[in-house]
């Protein structure tokens, strides 16, 4: 018995040695200790011997098992251990290829100085409003004090939708929605889009502009000035050079237009300012009687400014862009420059 037992234990050990993978080592488990495995057909026969054969070939069956497990278990750790280091192998990554490149995105630079306007008379304690981009012929003429058949109403080339409703010319009409369901004291900003019948290198037939207005007792003209040199020192650096220039609103009475000195020549005159060294930036005034009787005001009692804000403008002056276009084509080359 010993003897057999030893072949076996031999034999088994020489299939060990020249197994690859675990999946080979196991076959071998199982041809020799399993179920009907060589070792376990030996156990089972122990039965069949003589009482006295068998307790030193039971010994000896016993000690060969245990040390195939012992082989087969060292094999084992040997086998795993050089597939996971091949399985790491194969997986391993280049970390000398060059990276993905994401490129972060971020905003159109109409939206970031709209940001910035707005920001600036946040901190001089303005709210937000906002109104539809369709309205009502009233709101955007009638109660500005802009009637039918006024020749005002030729200042701005409209999109009609009928008789009543329009795009939008500018966000004034949010002065009359805002006043119409709010009482004074009000420090309002309206940013948006607005909508013109123009196209050409300054005009666009979408553009963003924003209205902003006081409405309180005791507002003066130099209330206007301060604000509004206010957002201009903010906007365009300080000191930049303001002047008021006497102009005409329908919604306003006095109005008056703010031009900064030209930022491309610092005043000497170029192409820019057509020589004049100014650049028109707003339209301004202080909120006419007439409007206020439209939203049921009292213009003994109540006094206000108001103005409004082209974006587009105030962005291509700031980055000296000379074609509104640009703003609006989504050319990667253009948009790119503002990250
Ligand atoms: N609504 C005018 C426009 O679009 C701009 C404007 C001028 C607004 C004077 C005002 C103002 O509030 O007082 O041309």
């Amino acid at each position: 018995m010993k003897k057999k037992v030893d072949k076996l234990i031999t034999d088994a050990k020489t299939e060990i040695e020249g197994v690859e993978s675990s999946k080979e080592l196991e076959a071998i488990r199982v041809k020799y200790m399993g179920k009907k495995g060589k070792i376990t057909a030996l156990l089972k026969s122990l039965g069949e011997l003589p009482d006295e054969e068998r307790p030193a070939a039971g010994e000896a069956v016993n000690k060969g098992r245990k040390q195939l497990e012992e082989t087969l278990k060292t094999s084992r750790e040997t086998v795993r251990s050089s597939e996971s280091a091949q399985k790491l192998r194969s997986q391993s990554v280049d970390i000398t290829l060059p990276a993905v490149d994401h490129v972060m995105g971020h905003r159109h630079p109409i939206n970031r100085v709209m940001e910035e306007v707005l920001d600036i008379f946040r901190g001089m304690g303005f709210s937000v409003r906002k109104g539809p981009e369709i309205e009502k012929d009233y709101y955007n003429f009638e109660a500005l004090n802009i009637p039918k058949d006024h020749p005002a109403r030729d200042m701005q080339d409209t999109f009609y939708f009928g008789e009543d409703t329009v795009l939008r010319t500018h966000t004034s009409p949010v002065q009359i929605r805002t006043m119409e369901t709010e009482q004074p004291p009000l420090r309002i900003v309206s940013p948006g889009k607005v909508y013109r019948v123009d196209y050409d290198v300054t005009h666009s037939p979408m553009f963003h502009q924003v209205e902003g207005f006081i409405v309180d007792d005791r507002i003066t003209f130099s209330d206007l000035k301060g604000v509004l040199i206010e957002f201009v020192n903010q906007f365009f650096g300080e000191g930049t050079p303001v002047r008021f220039r006497p102009s005409f609103f329908p919604f306003t009475e006095p109005s008056a237009e703010v031009d900064i000195g030209c930022v491309m020549c610092s005043g000497s005159g170029c192409r820019v300012c057509s020589d004049s060294g100014w650049l028109e930036i707003l339209g301004s005034g202080m909120i006419h009687p007439e409007v206020f009787r439209f939203v049921n005001y009292d213009p003994e009692k109540y006094s206000g400014f108001a103005f409004g804000v082209g974006i587009e403008r105030l962005a291509m002056l700031r980055y000296g862009i000379d074609d509104i276009r640009l703003f609006f084509e989504n050319d990667l080359r253009f948009l790119a420059q503002f990250s």
